[in-house]
Parts: structure tokens; C-alpha cells; sequence
């Protein structure tokens, strides 16, 4: 079979010709329809998606809920601007904190979660970079107002390998040279500590540290799971110095990890989480950074905003999405599905894959490196001539994050096919 190569499927050469801008390297795949964990391109070859648009696509392709939510929203009202209320946008923050305050138990460990500081309050944005952003300027806000951190001397601490988007602001802070380099000056005021050392971490936090800002399990780093005890560490290191825990989960968060939130998961409370991706069922953009009242009252009319947040059209899509997790059963078929899934990959271990990771629906696997320096590119091209749609990440690691709709048999075709891949790299 010739994969197909159409403008903007092919290699990122930024050649004359192609009208899409070359900052990305998508595989030689055009979409066309989909459904589901599938999508079919405009040859009318079907792929598993196994993907899921880095965690976007949780519920799969064109949920009927999530459509018909949609689709009801449209012919009502779609965007009313902030400069006045729509109906969906306080149900929308209502829904989102109940089934979050719900879930205050952690799954792994049965205890409470507990914090001083509720979840009662949710500020919607639209990507998740700007849910990060918003949870910076959030923190530093509150390190004066509350905090009294001396005018402009806020600092947060933040961890090494980490991925919050794109702003100039976020990838000042990040250690990956393609994301950083040729983009400065840079903000100031954030520390980079290694990711899973608590102790570096504790050390990192001085007078003016207003909050640490971690992913509980680094996505695009490759699925890095920190060890168990890290982030109940963090937490007792916020608490000790009273400062903010603001966990990233806009790729973590609602399901993808088997538990509604993987810093839960972990046995314990971040004091503002950041919501993205899945929120927005995957068919419109919406982030949220939920936290408590108190906290959030810190930004005021006019200190934060964003003309499409919490847009009516995004809030119908976002309560459909809370609606479906409600009953938790998405959250089971990620952790029972994410069994099936780490079993299979623990058999590819020194048969083509170097090491795997994960948790929940969510796994990280460092192929064995080949001829060329993208090994987990040419694992991923395998892949999508055997039909399945995977994506590498930092040259030699494959990332699988499936929709949570999949079924243990189409999950188990994947394993096999990429149990043979691997194994052809030995
Ligand atoms: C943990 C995390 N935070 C933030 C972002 C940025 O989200 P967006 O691409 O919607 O700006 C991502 C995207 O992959 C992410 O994984």
C-alpha cells in the first residue's frame, strides 16, 4: 500500500506550494470522516485511532451526546462575549464543580483527598495553553494580594521535561530546546527542578515562591508516571510554605489515567487544577481552571479574560462532557482497559521496546533505536501502514493515548500489531 501524501499530510518542508505553515510533521494521513475510536481518510482506508488528539478525543470521534449538544447549542446561541451571562455558562461551572467535589476520594487509595481550599469555582478558557497562562498569572496575583510577595518578585517552581503549551511565557520555562530555543527573551520568575525529586523540589521554594505548576504524569515528556509518594510530597511541601499546588491536567485529567483526576489518583489535592483537552469533547475548544473561590476572586472584572471563554456553544459541549463522566463509568473502562494495555506492553520489553511506562489508557514506549535518529517515527509510519494511527514524541518514544471508547478487542489488534513491529526491530 502508498500512504497517501496530500498539502498539509505530508513531511513539514515549508515548500512552495504547500499553503500549510510547516510547524508540524503529521504522518502521511488525510482525514476525512470519523467515528468513534475510527477514522477513515479520503481514500476510504479506516485507521484505530490510538491517538485520541493527545487525550482531546477521550469519548472518540463525534460522541452522539457530545454531537447532539452541539448541534442543540447551534441553533440557539453560540458566543455571547462575557460582556453579558448566557445560560450555559453558570450550569456549565456548577456541573463541573459537583462532579469534582464529588470525586474527592482518591480512587487509588480510598482515602479523601481533602484540602482546605474547595473546588467551587471555575474560570473557563479556550486552549490549554491559556489554562496554564491563567493559572500563572492566577498565582502570581494571589502571591501578592494574599500572599504579600513584594511587588513583581513572584516566583514559581516548576518541573524539568514538562509540557504546558505553547505561549512564549510557558516555553520560557521549558527544557525542550525545539519548543524553546529562538523564541526569547523570556518571562522571568520560574525554577526548574527535576520532575519526581521532592526533595529538589522543597529546595527550590524560597520566601517569594507563590506555587508550584506540575504535570501528575508528564504527557509529552513520554508518559512519565512520578514515583509513588512525589506528588503527596508536593502538597505537604505547599502546605509547609503556603503556597499554591496548581496541577496541569488539561492531558491527564477526566479519565485518561483510570481516575477523574491522576493527582488523586496519586492520594492527594492540588489547590487549582487546569483543565483542557477532553473538557471540549473534542469538537470545540475549552479549558477551565477550577479552584477554590478565595483563590479565584484574586483576578477581578478586568484582570483576566478571553472574548471566546466560556462561550455558550464550548459550555453546552463541556456539560455534555461532565454529564458523561458523572456515573464514572469512563473512568473504569480507562483503568480496566489500561490493565489490558500495560500487560500487552510489558511483554514487548527487550523485543523491540527499550522501556515502557504509563498508567490508566495512557503509555509511553522507547523503541529500540534503529538506522534512523526518529526510530519512533518509523514506528509510528509502520503502524499506519498496518491501519492503527500512533504519534512518537522526542525521537525514539511512541505515545498511545485511545479514546476511552475502544473496545478490549480492537485494543488487543493494536498490541498485536505493534508487538510485531517492535519485535522487527530486533
Ligand atoms: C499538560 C498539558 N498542558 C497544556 C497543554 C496545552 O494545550 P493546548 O495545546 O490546548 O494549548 C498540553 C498540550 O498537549 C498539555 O499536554
Amino acid at each position: 500500500m502508498t500512504l497517501t501524501a496530500r498539502p498539509g499530510a505530508g513531511p513539514a518542508t515549508g515548500s512552495t506550494g504547500d499553503p500549510v505553515a510547516p510547524n508540524y510533521h503529521p504522518l502521511p494521513v488525510t482525514v476525512a470522516d470519523a467515528e468513534g475510536a475510527w477514522v477513515r481518510d479520503i481514500d476510504g482506508r479506516r485507521y484505530l485511532d490510538l491517538l485520541a488528539g493527545y487525550s482531546a478525543l477521550n469519548f472518540g470521534h463525534r460522541h452522539p451526546a457530545l454531537v447532539a449538544a452541539a448541534h442543540a447549542q447551534l441553533d440557539r446561541v453560540t458566543l455571547t462575549s462575557r460582556a453579558f451571562g448566557n445560560d450555559q455558562l453558570g450550569p456549565f461551572c456548577a456541573e463541573l464543580t459537583a462532579l469534582l467535589g464529588r470525586d474527592a476520594v482518591s480512587s487509588t487509595t480510598g482515602r479523601p483527598t481533602g484540602t482546605e481550599r474547595p473546588l467551587t469555582t471555575v474560570l473557563p478558557m479556550n486552549t490549554g495553553a491559556e489554562a496554564v497562562e491563567t493559572g500563572i498569572k492566577l498565582a502570581r496575583r494571589w502571591g501578592y494580594e494574599v500572599r504579600g510577595v513584594p511587588p513583581g518578585r513572584a516566583r514559581i517552581v516548576v518541573a524539568a521535561g514538562s509540557f504546558h503549551g505553547r505561549t512564549t511565557t510557558i516555553v520560557g520555562f521549558s527544557t525542550d530546546p525545539d519548543a524553546r530555543d529562538g523564541f526569547g527573551p523570556f518571562t522571568p520568575g520560574f525554577d526548574v527542578v527535576p520532575y519526581g525529586d521532592a526533595a529538589a523540589l522543597r529546595e527550590a521554594i524560597g520566601p517569594d515562591t507563590v506555587a508550584v505548576l506540575l504535570e501528575p504524569v508528564q504527557g509529552e515528556a513520554g508518559v512519565v508516571v512520578p514515583p509513588a509518594g512525589y506528588l503527596p510530597a508536593v502538597r505537604a511541601a505547599c502546605d509547609e510554605a503556603g503556597i499554591l499546588f496548581v496541577a496541569d491536567e488539561v492531558q491527564s485529567g477526566l479519565g485518561r489515567t483510570g481516575a477523574l483526576l491522576a493527582t488523586r489518583a496519586a492520594g492527594t489535592e492540588a489547590d487549582v487544577y487546569l483543565l483542557g483537552k477532553a473538557l471540549g469533547g473534542g469538537i470545540v475548544p475549552l479549558s477551565a481552571v477550577v479552584a477554590d473561590a478565595a483563590v479565584l476572586g484574586v483576578l477581578g472584572p478586568g484582570r483576566h479574560g478571553s472574548t471566546f471563554g466560556g462561550n455558550p456553544l464550548a459550555c453546552a459541549v463541556g456539560r455534555a462532557v461532565v454529564a458523561l463522566l458523572a456515573d464514572g463509568g469512563y473512568t473504569d473502562r480507562a483503568r480496566t482497559l489500561g490493565e489490558v494495555l500495560h500487560r500487552g506492553l510489558a511483554t514487548m520489553v527487550d523485543r523491540g521496546a527499550v522501556a515502557v511506562r504509563g498508567t490508566g489508557l495512557w503509555a509511553g514506549i522507547d523503541v529500540v533505536p534503529g538506522a534512523r535518529p526518529d526510530a519512533g517515527r518509523e514506528v509510528c509510519e509502520q503502524m499506519l501502514r498496518r491501519g492503527f494511527l500512533v504519534k512518537d514524541t522526542h525521537g525514539v518514544t511512541v505515545r498511545l493515548s485511545p479514546p476511552l471508547v475502544i473496545t478490549s478487542d480492537e485494543l488487543l489488534a493494536a498490541l498485536d500489531a505493534l508487538g510485531e513491529v517492535l519485535a522487527a526491530r530486533t
